[in-house]
């Protein structure tokens, strides 16, 4: 193996450093890179150098990739890479998602069949601010005390995208058409109901699959219950054991797992500093809850 992987945080972090994601990687590379993905969900790639072409490719190893929906934002060149960025261009509208993430979540989890990775190439940070928080799911639900987990496990809850259906979000005012956008989504998308526990398919282990941003109700619950339970395990999401908060630098590529994970922008910045990121994503299959013997 031509790189190496070093622990960075107790919540599924490792950085790998000696590794050239801007060339096809050799088959022996791919699997090494996929078995460290099992142990670390979030592996931070230091020192690449790619072109949303190269992104792409290196993003393909992985699986087939993700149509975003935030067409307006998409690179020129590559349909599949999304730029994320407040930075603003001769028209004085931002080039970017400006609010892309702002709430913990897991991507696309509003999608029947969401997302297993998704890959961040950071081309500029601020000065200050602009980090990516994690929270680990395996061992959120690990947390859990057992009263809460006998009453999630083997339940539904139901996810949206549209920030208009959820009141513990808000809509920033930085994003132009932002309450427009939100509006169609709750027209043209339906709920999609996804096991609270999800088993993950390649390491077996059970996860959290609940966040605020995307989890608007839990299946079977009246509307209080349903928020008051969602309550109780938002909390425990928020033990910082649980946290690990990427300090970006210039040229990371950033990949984690969606199936295990929930994640959001830290913001923290403001013009004139600016931030930009390129963003694939790999699809991913439904997810499902296994029981494991006691
Ligand atoms: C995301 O949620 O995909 C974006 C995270 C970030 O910009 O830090």
């Amino acid at each position: 193996m031509g790189f190496t992987v070093t622990r960075l945080s107790e919540a599924g972090a490792a950085e790998v450093v000696g590794l050239d994601c801007s060339r096809p990687l050799s088959p022996d590379d791919v699997a090494a890179l996929k078995a460290a993905f099992r142990e670390y969900p979030i592996l931070a790639l230091r020192d690449q150098h790619l072109d949303p072409v190269a992104q792409v490719a290196f993003s393909r190893q992985f699986g087939e990739l993700e149509d975003q929906v935030n067409s307006q934002y998409v690179h020129p060149d590559e349909r599949h890479v999304l730029i994320l960025s407040n930075e603003l261009g001769p028209d004085g509208k931002p080039i970017g998602v400006v609010d892309a993430g702002d709430f913990l979540h897991s991507d696309s989890s509003w999608r029947p069949d969401p997302c297993f990775a998704t890959i961040l190439y950071s081309i500029k940070n601020p000065s200050r601010g602009g980090n990516t928080e994690f929270c680990n799911m395996y061992h959120a639900f690990d947390a859990l005390p057992a009263e809460l987990r006998a009453q999630i496990e083997g339940r539904y809850a139901f996810h949206h995208v549209s920030k208009v259906k959820n009141p513990r979000v808000r809509i920033s005012p930085d994003r132009p058409g932002a309450k427009e956008f939100y509006e169609t989504q709750e027209r043209a998308l339906a709920e999609v109901r996804h096991p609270m526990v999800r088993t993950h398919p390649e390491t077996g282990r059970q996860a959290l699959f609940v966040s605020p941003r995307f989890a608007i109700r839990i299946d079977g619950l009246e509307p209080q219950a349903s928020e008051e339970l969602l309550g109780k395990i938002f909390a425990v999401m928020n033990t910082p054991a649980l946290r690990y908060t990427h300090q970006w630098r210039e040229h990371d590529l950033v990949m984690w797992d969606n199936r295990c994970l929930t994640h959001r922008a830290c913001g923290g910045y403001v013009l004139p500093d600016t931030r930009r990121l390129h963003r694939t994503v790999v699809c991913g299959d439904a997810p499902f809850y296994r029981p494991q013997a006691a």
